[in-house]
């Protein structure tokens, strides 16, 4: 018999489950067997890493990326962004059906798996799409195996717009996988648009992208979305929200395991507002919009109190060149998995969020949402995805350390306090001090469904 694969990570703040413990974690092969305040060495065979006090986290769980991988390759793919989401601390995505061709059937879902199963430097699933016209593919899907289903109630990138009400009710009432929605009204924001096309032409100021994608927009769809769900009790979560007026349609009343309703804000709605259009222009387009510094701290209020559920990215790249375009022709969307940790560790650093608390939202309530198996926790028994992060070791994004394929990023020359030093995946060191392991790790995500 062959001795298995061991791994001891020593001197560690162990961080799960609310707790913080001083000690080591010993992983044999991809799974966590041992998590104790002191272990030895079994075997002169087993690998030692001193994590030299630093804190050790469950790697993160994205459960909102844009890797563009079939047809948009130009801007990012699965291989380049799975990288970068490695040195970022994110060990599990799941990645979104708005690539070309549309993941709309269970064929284009595999193929995408295919390719994620021979390039991925992370653990990964995918949403398949929900369209005016696959109800059948959609009852097709093994809730098992896929991530779980993906609507959009509002176009953004892809055309994917789902607009035809009947269909809508018919979905929400024929699967019980999670439906993920973007939510913003088409009506109000193509009326909204019209307004400043006819004062500006195309060179809208990108300040007035919050104006045009307004809180009415999100609001009416997110109300419209949690009102059909509730009257067929459809399992919903809903995508980044962007508003604090929306935060009131959501509960914290209930554990997350038992909620039908859930949401998500995004790692780019707790940092940027409105005050950065001038500054940073379209790197700040999203879609929904980066709105008022008020909304932001209404954002805040409910992920601290657990109206919002998971802290995600929404990642969705797109080249300097199609960024770098009047407001109507340049794209929403930009590039954040190797950032969204470290971001979040420097809204630590200003007291904003306890360690337990963001790892509550980036890696236990992604899991316990899509019911992901056996990760997203430091438990015996699990996969053993962790992140080592040094909280005092400055530095500043820039060009050269960039990893995403389109090379930019909105937080391009902002200093970050806390640097990823180490990720694990399945059990292997895919991560060290700014190196990549050339041997992958990732396996397909499974479901406890
Ligand atoms: O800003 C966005 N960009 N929001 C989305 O929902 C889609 C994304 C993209 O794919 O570019």
């Amino acid at each position: 018999m062959t001795a298995p694969k061991a791994l001891l990570i020593k001197n560690g703040k162990i961080v799960n489950e609310g707790t913080i413990l001083e000690g080591d974690i010993y992983i044999e092969n991809d799974i966590i067997m041992e998590v104790a305040p002191l272990i030895s060495a079994k075997s002169a065979h087993v690998k030692v890493i001193d994590a030299e006090g630093n804190y050790i986290l469950p790697g993160v769980i994205d459960d909102q990326v844009h890797f563009r991988e079939p047809g948009l390759t130009h801007k990012a793919n699965i291989e380049s962004e799975s990288r970068a989401a490695i040195a970022g601390g994110i060990t599990s995505f799941i990645e979104m059906p708005n690539t070309n061709p549309q993941t709309t059937t269970i064929e284009k879902l595999e193929e995408k798996f295919a390719i994620a199963a021979s390039t991925s430097y992370a653990n990964y699933s995918f949403m398949l799409g929900g369209t005016n016209d696959n109800l059948e593919e959609i009852r097709k899907v093994d809730p098992k195996s896929v991530a779980g289903l993906k609507l959009f109630l509002g176009s953004s990138t892809g055309n994917m717009l789902v607009d035809d009400p009947e269909v809508l009710e018919k979905i929400f009432s024929s699967t019980n996988m999670v439906i993920s929605v973007h939510c913003e009204d088409e009506g109000t924001i193509n009326r909204n648009l019209e307004t400043y096309k006819a004062q500006y032409g195309d060179a809208i100021p990108m300040a007035y992208h919050p104006i045009i994608r307004s809180e009415e927009a999100c609001y009416l769809s997110s109300s419209k979305a949690i009102e059909l769900a509730k009257k067929t009790g459809a399992r919903l979560h809903v995508f980044h929200l962007s508003t604090a007026k929306e935060t009131a349609l959501f509960s914290n009343k209930i554990p997350l395991k038992d909620k039908k309703i859930t949401a998500e804000v995004c790692v780019h709605h707790l940092w940027f507002s409105d005050e950065d259009y001038d500054k940073k222009g379209s790197l700040i387009k999203w879609n929904p919009a980066v709105k008022t510094a008020k909304d932001r701290e209404g954002l805040w209020k409910a992920l601290l109190d657990d109206r919002i559920d998971v802290i995600a990215t929404d990642h969705a790249p797109h080249t300097w060149d199609e960024k770098n375009n009047v407001y109507t022709k340049a794209p929403s969307g930009g590039p954040l998995v190797q950032h969204a940790l470290v971001a979040l560790l420097e809204a630590h650093h200003q007291g904003r969020i306890t360690i337990p608390k963001l790892v509550e939202k980036m890696c236990h309530n992604p899991a316990i949402l899509f019911q992901v198996a056996k990760r997203g926790f430091i438990k015996e028994g699990y996969y053993a995805d962790l992140v080592i992060v040094d909280l005092n070791n400055p530095w500043t994004v820039k060009k050269e350390n960039i990893l995403y394929k389109c090379g930019w990023s909105p937080f391009e020359g902002s200093t970050f306090k806390s640097r990823v030093t180490h990720t694990i995946l399945n059990g292997h060191v895919a991560y060290e001090q700014n190196k990549f392991s050339p041997e992958k790790a990732a396996k397909r995500l499974t479901f406890n469904r």
